[in-house]
């Protein structure tokens, strides 16, 4: 007998079926991403021309004040002084160098003096990432610096971040490589979003860093508007995008404090949303898709970066919603919680923390809490996960330490599960679990 023969199954190449052009698009939708620096930026003309009055001194070789920039999220700082720096240097011929740390990534002494060194002459060998002291890297940029004779001004971005780590040592030497290179000169420009970040500083430390300060001023909607427009020309035809879209990402854009970042997102996402949908035209129906992915994408990092217990709580919130389809008591939540670290080896925190860590997610927004009235028993908290269960729950899942979890159903029992000997309920958590049990929404109504 013959073996039998397989069909060899031809598959079809998905990729070919993707719109290689979209009707609409005439240029490149990355230019609306984060790291694009575009060569105008409206509405920000009397920043620059407030920095360039400030920086002007360096065009003559004369060291210019440090400067802080100040102002909320997207609102333009970060672009204006990538922009105003490169015009500088353009206008000197390269005889300026600019080094832009990131001080959210770098943060500690060593880590931004190797940075600096690097950006000042890229063909020099690498400082070792680690192993040498602290003053021998601080020595070497000094010799770079006279070595290649150019002024160097530095941008620190995010700069608050440099005295919530390493108790502001980074922020102690950098200031003083300013005082101590004087011809080539250094000088900084710091941003930050932190409003009260310069108050917080060291009266030394203060006066030094932020002998000039810049205010950017949250965009109003008609500011964004045109900042879209300007966006967008060259990017999509102009016949193809509705002037509603414009508007409500710039409306949107203007409701979260005047976010430029936040509406350029929403544009691209919906721009990408209609090439998806192959819609002939970019409607506002795409933008309200873009904004509930956006919001969703916002959940999915809110609910990644809380610690391994609140999660365990909020999976617990999320395990009793399933089982009861609507709110639950907080001691059936506890009840959850523990048998959910049961399962998984974790050992449970005291119930005062756990207290604490509900009143936590609380205040984040991903569950909402709403006291009861047990009558003679007191009160308690009923409690809720605020939005979207299912995406928290994948994302919960796809944490390593709960992975495990994936697949396990605590049955509705499991609420009241014989405790092992090592975690029996105090005295007073009995308490509460009975007072639950005897407050059974079906038989109490003096919900408040
Ligand atoms: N006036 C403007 N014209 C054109 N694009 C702008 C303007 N202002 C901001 N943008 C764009 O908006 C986005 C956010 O700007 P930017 O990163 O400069 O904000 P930021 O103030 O540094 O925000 P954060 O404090 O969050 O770092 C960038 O993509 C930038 O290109
Ligand atoms: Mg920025």
């Amino acid at each position: 007998m013959t073996a039998p023969v397989m069909n060899a199954v031809i598959m079809d190449n998905p990729f070919t079926r993707v719109n290689k052009s979209a009707p609409f698009l005439i240029g490149d939708l990355s230019t609306l991403g984060l790291s694009f620096v575009p060569e105008s930026l409206p509405h920000r003309e009397s920043q620059i021309e407030n920095m360039v009055s400030l920086l002007e001194s360096a065009v003559r070789g004369t060291k210019p004040s440090n400067i802080i920039l100040f102002g909320k999220t997207g609102t333009g700082k970060t672009s204006t002084a990538r922009h105003v720096t490169s015009l500088l240097s353009e206008a000197v011929e390269g005889k300026i160098s600019v080094s832009y740390i990131n001080c959210q990534i770098y943060d500690s002494p060593y880590s931004i003096l190797i940075t600096i060194a690097q950006s000042i002459n890229i063909r020099a060998d690498p400082i070792p990432p680690l192993g040498w002291p602290l003053d021998r890297v601080y020595n070497e940029i000094l010799r770079r610096i006279r070595e290649s004779n150019k002024d160097l001004i530095i941008i620190l971005d995010e700069i608050d971040k440099l005295t919530q780590k390493n108790g502001g040592d980074s922020l102690y030497v950098l200031l003083k490589l300013c005082e101590d290179q004087v011809n080539p000169f250094v000088s900084v420009i710091g941003i930050t979003n932190n409003n009260t970040f310069i108050q917080e500083l060291d009266a030394r430390v203060r006066s030094r860093l932020s002998q000039e300060s810049i205010v950017f001023n949250p965009y109003n909607a008609s500011e964004l508007r045109d900042i879209l427009t300007f966006r967008i020309k060259g990017v999509v035809k102009e016949e193809c995008i509705d002037p509603s879209v414009i508007n409500l990402c710039a409306a949107i854009g203007a409701q979260e404090h005047g976010d430029a970042r936040k509406a350029l997102d929403l544009l691209r996402i919906s721009i990408e949303t209609a090439i998806r949908e192959k819609s002939e035209k970019v409607r506002e129906s795409h933008v309200l898709k873009a904004r509930a992915k956006l919001e969703t994408d916002v959940l999915r990092e809110t609910v990644a970066g809380l610690p391994l217990h609140s999660k365990l709580v909020l999976l617990g919130v999320i395990v009793s919603r399933e089982m009861e389809n609507t709110q639950a008591f907080s001691g059936e939540i506890m009840e959850n919680y523990r048998n959910i670290c049961k399962e998984l080896g974790f050992t449970p925190l005291t119930s005062r923390r756990f207290g604490d860590l509900i009143s936590d997610l609380g205040e984040s927004g991903l569950v909402i809490t709403k006291m009861k009235n047990l009558g003679r028993h007191g009160r308690t908290r009923l409690i809720t996960v605020a939005d979207n269960p299912e995406v928290i729950k994948e994302r919960l899942l796809e944490d390593d330490n709960l992975r495990a979890f994936r697949g396990i159903h605590l049955g509705k029992q499991a609420r009241f599960a014989p405790y092992g000997d090592d975690s029996k309920p105090t005295a007073s958590e009995q308490e509460e679990i009975d007072d639950i049990l005897d407050a059974r929404p079906d038989r109490s109504t003096d919900e408040k």
